[in-house]
């Protein structure tokens, strides 16, 4: 594991946009796991950025999200569909068929977590796969467990998440209690593994780094990866 310290957001996001724009221009095809949240959009700003400048080319690039909120169609303004529209796939040159988010409005979510698994299963993996965490060490929504769940599969938010993600709906009661992720193990088949966070995750970055390796701290399972690299900026 590479531990990197920026001195602040926008280096962390200046960092992260070179490892993921060295990823698409070393293999134009390759499959991108991409992650919503704080965390990565400074990272997009600066792929958009690069993209609109001609330096990179995102013609043949798949993207496959890590998660989706179960119960907000794609046109709402708090899905994860329209959050990576909005921040990243209208703004560079994807094809928005290469874009895949679980459905968290199929009307059979099981067969839904089966579709997406066998999709990223089909896709080979992704090539590279950014990563945000949660307070709680929680990655995509794997939240803390008894387990490290190996597929996609729906789950039950906790309370800290709802309460942490709030900020992003106009009221608490609008945060849905359920999600779509892809599991721990869709996670870890991964070829590479880039996790960002900002200076407030410090404490949980470092028990998921140096701590015991545990569901309980859903994170701590990068340990056993064999390429990962985060980036925690220090303000
Ligand atoms: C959500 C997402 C996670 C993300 C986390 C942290 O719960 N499902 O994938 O990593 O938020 O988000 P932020 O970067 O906003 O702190």
């Amino acid at each position: 594991m590479r531990l990197i310290e920026t001195r602040d957001y926008d280096e962390m996001s200046m960092i992260a946009a070179g490892i993921i724009g060295a990823q698409v221009l070393l293999q134009p095809d390759c499959v991108l796991g991409l992650a919503t949240g704080t965390s990565p959009i400074g990272t997009y700003q600066r792929l958009v950025a690069d993209c609109k400048k001609g330096l990179l080319d995102f013609s043949r690039v798949r993207t496959v999200n890590l998660d989706e909120y179960c119960g907000l169609p794609g046109d709402s303004k708090e899905s994860y569909r329209y959050f990576m529209d909005h921040n990243l796939f209208d703004h560079v040159n994807i094809k928005k068929e290469n874009t895949f988010l679980p459905n968290g409005c199929a009307p059979d979510m099981e067969a839904e977590c089966r579709r997406y698994e066998e999709l990223v299963s089909e896709l080979g993996g992704a090539d590279l796969q950014l990563l945000g965490i949660g307070r709680n060490g929680h990655i995509g929504f794997n939240e803390p467990a008894d387990d490290f769940p190996a597929q996609v599969h729906q789950v039950e938010l906790t309370e800290s998440t709802i309460r942490a993600n709030s900020r992003l709906f106009d009221r608490i009661e609008d945060v849905p209690t359920r999600a779509v992720t892809m599991g721990i193990g869709t996670i870890m088949k991964a070829g590479r593994i880039l996790l960002i966070a900002g200076p407030e995750k410090k404490e949980i970055v470092q028990e998921a780094v140096y701590g015991k390796i545990t569901p309980e701290v859903p994170a701590s399972v990068l340990q056993l990866h064999k390429d990962v690299t985060i980036i925690l900026a220090k303000s």
